[in-house]
């Protein structure tokens, strides 16, 4: 008898896969698509369950490679990857900036590096709300 990861392995589908195909349903890409050039362009739908934390003040979300942040009232996105050294940063919605929890580095709300060992600036990204539809693009 065939156990679980045979069969997926068997039909050409990963257990990764399997389990992370709901996470992708909550946003779209657009036509010209993520990773093509390293364009970023997806657009989350604040409706859903897994992307309703973008909807409070303060809230923000770790997707696509790009953090997403609700704070003042808007939004904005910055590339979620420290350029030290790769850690995923955080947003700290108490001081309105950014903070990597490996070696301390902070960035501003617009990617610049408010204190290092970082050297350069997080990739920001544009953000666009119609409805309850936001595009976050390159
Ligand atoms: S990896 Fe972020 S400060 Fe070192």
């Amino acid at each position: 008898m065939m156990n679980r990861n045979e069969f997926l392995s068997a039909n050409g589908v990963s257990a990764g896969t399997v389990i992370f195909a709901p996470f992708l349903a909550s946003c779209s890409k657009n036509s010209s698509g993520l990773g093509s050039g390293g364009a970023i362009d997806f657009t989350l739908d604040l409706t859903l369950a897994a992307n309703s934390v973008l909807n409070s003040n303060g809230g923000s979300l770790n997707t696509n490679g790009v953090i997403v942040v609700h704070t003042a009232g808007a939004y904005l996105a910055v590339s979620a990857s420290c350029t030290h050294q790769g850690t995923t940063v955080l947003f700290d919605g108490m001081n309105n900036r950014f903070h990597c929890p490996n070696h301390g580095a902070i960035f501003s709300t617009s990617g610049s590096v408010l204190q290092g060992p970082a050297t350069t600036s997080l990739t920001k990204y544009n953000t666009l709300l119609t409805g309850s539809s936001l595009r976050v693009y390159s």
